[in-house]
């Protein structure tokens, strides 16, 4: 994309349907994934639409997804269209902090998820899913959808703030943590502070965690010989270009914006992968043979042997094709710009549709098919479920073993078939992350 020209230059075609004062909200809001995929049929490349009074610009397509994701933060700015994080993470936490400081909080938190970092964080999780199955007996059935809610809150308070916490502080912690994700409702992408009881709790709910988290970072700080490894320790040792710390409410801010990046992602993709696995038996035979040829006989779930499981990887890729939990990418647009002879105007919004994308025939034959064996396209920008560029998902690979790690522990034990129809277990559009409808009820049976 370039700065735009000052000759007249063409608009954005515009979408069919807009009503008076709502826009395009409500069609929006009834199925937004089959919203956008209209808006590309319809318009092409770029499809301009009405979110109540906020232009918003659809870019479909590699090309223009690629250029959507390499576009730096001072012409196309994420702080702008997330504004509503803001009281949940903190002041002076990313989307709020100066340009030059968000970038060191934003390489801070890449630095606690670093590749190296896996080893201890994949120890941990097989622990919590040791102790998650304990107590499963031979046979019984669950929402998977709420177990992996508590699953993955709870391997990211341990990865994140330690084994001490994760034990000691869960329950408090869960509700807090629930007022925040209260706090991050439809409507505060509206404005996040006028005056409503879910705000005045989530401002409530921010304040305690900040004296829960400072006061492990008061007692660490008083114990510096003794090493944690886990992210709150690569927080606390963060510093700014002068050499300076970050503050209680900046680390504070870091912790809750990780947990809220890796959460609701990592348990909708956790039950959508045992969903299909139970759902896709021409497939799933394969995965677990090849489990239980490395995991059949008790041999221990650890980094090394999590790091290569090919067959798994491939049906966890096709489910994040189908069910990419993040479906919109958004920024706000600083600068006007310029998108091959089209003037996108400052002020606008501009988003990307992971769903859309990943359903583009040109790439992806028979898009509902599920086949975790179709070869991948000749481009990076057409198959997007971490996002791409300079802001591509930071957990990657943190994601991709933990649900190794899931699975490796759960097949060669189990086997798990749906308990309703399967036709009746379908993404659910209402949420801000993509996940299946609950309750999502699978039964298991030891395997003999
Ligand atoms: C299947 C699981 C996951 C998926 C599909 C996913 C997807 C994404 C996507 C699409 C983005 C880019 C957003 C944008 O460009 O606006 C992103 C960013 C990010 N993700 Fe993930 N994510 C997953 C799990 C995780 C986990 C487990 C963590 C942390 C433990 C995490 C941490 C982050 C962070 C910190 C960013 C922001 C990076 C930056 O701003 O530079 N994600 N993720």
């Amino acid at each position: 994309m370039s700065d735009a020209a000052t000759t007249a230059q063409k608009s954005p075609p515009k979408v069919s349907g807009e009503k008076p004062d709502v826009g395009h909200m409500e069609e929006f809001g009834a199925n937004f994934a089959r919203f956008l995929m209209r808006c590309n049929a319809e318009c092409g490349e770029l499809a301009e639409f009405n979110m109540g009074g906020q232009q918003t610009v659809l870019m479909s397509g590699p090309a223009a997804q690629e250029a959507f994701l390499k576009t730096l933060d001072q012409k196309l700015s994420r702080a702008a269209a997330y504004q509503a994080t803001v009281p949940v993470f903190g002041k002076g936490v990313i989307f709020d902090a100066p340009p030059d400081k968000m970038k060191i909080q934003l390489k801070i938190q890449v630095d606690a998820l670093r590749f190296q970092k896996m080893k201890n964080y994949s120890a941990i999780i097989s622990r919590e899913v040791e102790d998650w199955v304990a107590g499963w007996g031979d046979e019984g059935e669950l929402d998977f959808l709420e177990e992996f809610l508590h699953l993955t809150l709870h391997t990211a308070t341990h990865c994140l703030l330690g084994t001490d916490f994760r034990y000691k502080l869960t329950d408090e912690f869960r509700e807090l943590y629930h007022a925040l994700e209260k706090g991050l409702q439809a409507i505060a992408f509206v404005d996040p502070y006028m005056q409503q009881p879910i705000f005045e709790a989530r401002d409530k709910a921010r304040e305690r965690l900040q004296e829960l988290i400072g006061a492990i970072i008061a007692e660490r700080r008083a114990n510096t010989d003794v090493q944690y490894e886990d992210a709150l320790e690569t927080f606390m040792a963060g510093t700014y270009a002068d050499g300076s710390f970050l503050t209680d409410n900046e680390i504070t801010g870091l912790v809750i914006a990780t947990i809220f990046a890796g959460h609701h992602t990592s348990s909708g993709t956790a039950t959508w992968t045992l969903t299909e696995l139970a759902r896709q038996k021409k497939y799933s035979s394969a995965v677990l043979q090849e489990l239980q040829v490395l995991f059949g006989d008790g041999a221990p779930i650890t980094f090394e042997s999590l790091r290569e499981i090919p067959r798994l990887e491939h049906f966890i890729e096709e489910v994040l094709r189908l069910h990419p939990p993040l479906i919109l990418l958004m920024r706000r647009v600083i600068e006007d710009i310029d998108y091959n002879g089209t003037l996108i105007e400052a002020g606008k919004t501009v988003a990307i549709s992971t769903y859309g994308s990943h359903r583009n025939t040109d790439y992806f034959p028979d898009p509902e098919c599920f086949d975790p064996h179709r070869s991948s396209p000749d481009t990076l920008f057409a198959y997007i479920p971490f996002g791409g560029g300079p802001h591509k998902c930071a957990g990657n690979a943190f994601a991709m073993m933990q649900l190794k790690a899931i699975f490796a522990a759960l097949l060669p034990r189990y086997e798990f078939e749906l308990v309703d129809p399967d036709d009746s277990y379908q993404d659910d559009f209402s949420a801000i992350v993509l996940k299946p409808n609950g309750p999502c009820r699978l039964r298991y049976k030891r395997r003999k």
